[in-house]
């Protein structure tokens, strides 16, 4: 779909923040009948983190907020729009709210998307439209999500997968030429939603008739591992071939594969579909595991620290899960 663009999109500055409390597989193993062995070799996983204590989503998303705004010329004051994407907020009607109170960006509309593994690409394409239209000239995106609190720690088809963490960026208006989101692709199958979701059922314990006929509460995390280990292998390679071939770019080209972080299998699956050798495929999900919406915006973040992404490289970001949804997005890093 094609709007009326008048603005470039800039890339100004990544941040990230994870919790401090580290569960090897180890733990884990402690936990549910496991081993390290198993676990790494079907996901690629070795510990991940969880937030513990008093600490809450909004904490590790403003500090992944505020260490990419330092990065930057502006101050909390100057975000025009906050887009926070989670599918474990705080409060049910939100918590992008908490998130401008907390950095003080009093100026800043803010709001919530909830599009699970993918939410962060589906934030960025959403902030890219406010300021391609002129509308907004600097926006937050911040995937976060503490997907601990959803898990079942009793199954272990599930529990080793999942970590804590958020990742930041930080958006810019800027002329048409210094654009750096090229290009995006974005699908959604609701006929699939029961293979990975957090589904909401009555209180059947609930005494009181009346009630136990209109209120319950949210389940835990059910996954079919394999279905969704068929999706992101069949359909993410298809969605980047897409954005690829809208821009007339080649494989080729392409010097960075940044999916979200779900599984090694995944990710060695995808980029040799795409015949994307391995050097390029960014990966840190053997420390963090599966954060979900922050899994992109971190590893990316890592990735820029780490002066692996150079000025001038084009990325491929790709998200999927839940929904089922995925999307994927053409970046170009500019200094
Ligand atoms: N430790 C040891 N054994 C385990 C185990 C664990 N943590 N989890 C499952 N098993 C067992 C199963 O019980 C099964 O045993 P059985 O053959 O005796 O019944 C066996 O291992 C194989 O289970 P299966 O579910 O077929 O494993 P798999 O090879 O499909 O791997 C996943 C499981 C979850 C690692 C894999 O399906 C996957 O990664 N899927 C994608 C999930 C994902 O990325 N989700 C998020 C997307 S955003």
């Amino acid at each position: 779909m094609k709007s009326s663009i008048t603005q470039g999109v800039k890339l100004l500055a990544t941040g990230s923040a994870v919790p401090n409390l580290c569960i090897s597989n180890q733990v884990i193993s402690n936990i549910v009948n496991t081993s390290d062995e198993w676990i790494f070799s079907r996901t690629g996983i070795k510990e991940r983190r969880i937030l513990s204590n008093n600490n809450s989503l909004i904490d590790i998303a403003s500090i992944a907020s505020l260490k990419a705004l330092e990065k930057t010329n502006l101050n909390a004051i100057d975000i025009d729009l906050i887009i926070l994407a989670t599918s474990t907020p705080n409060d049910l009607f939100g918590s992008a709210s908490q998130l401008q109170a907390k950095l003080g960006a009093n100026n800043a509309v803010a709001f919530d998307i909830t599009a699970a593994c993918s939410g962060f690409i589906i934030a960025m394409v959403t902030a890219a439209q406010f300021i391609q239209n002129g509308n907004y000239s600097n926006v937050l995106v911040v995937g976060a999500d503490v997907l601990s609190k959803w898990t079942d720690w009793s199954d272990r088809r599930t529990c080793i997968l999942f970590g804590d963490g958020a990742g930041a960026a930080i958006l810019q208006s800027s002329s048409l030429i210094s654009n750096n989101i090229l290009g995006f692709h974005l699908n959604t199958n609701g006929q699939k939603f029961n293979q990975l979701n957090i589904h909401y059922e009555l209180d059947k314990h609930q005494e009181n008739v009346f009630m136990s006929s209109m209120q319950g509460k949210f389940n835990v995390i059910t996954m079919n591992g394999k279905e969704v280990y068929k999706f992101a292998v069949s359909k993410v390679p298809q969605s980047i071939q897409h954005c690829l071939d809208s821009l007339n770019l080649s494989v080729d080209q392409i010097d960075w594969l940044l999916l979200h972080q779900a599984n090694a299998r995944i990710l060695n699956a995808v980029a040799s579909r795409l015949m994307i050798p391995k050097k390029k495929v960014i990966s840190n999900l053997e420390k963090y595991g599966n954060t979900s919406a922050a899994s992109i915006p971190l590893a990316l973040d890592e990735a820029i620290q780490d002066y692996k992404i150079n000025h001038g490289d084009l990325i491929v970001l790709s998200g999927f899960g839940a929904g089922l949804t995925w999307g994927t997005i053409i970046l170009k890093w500019q200094v």
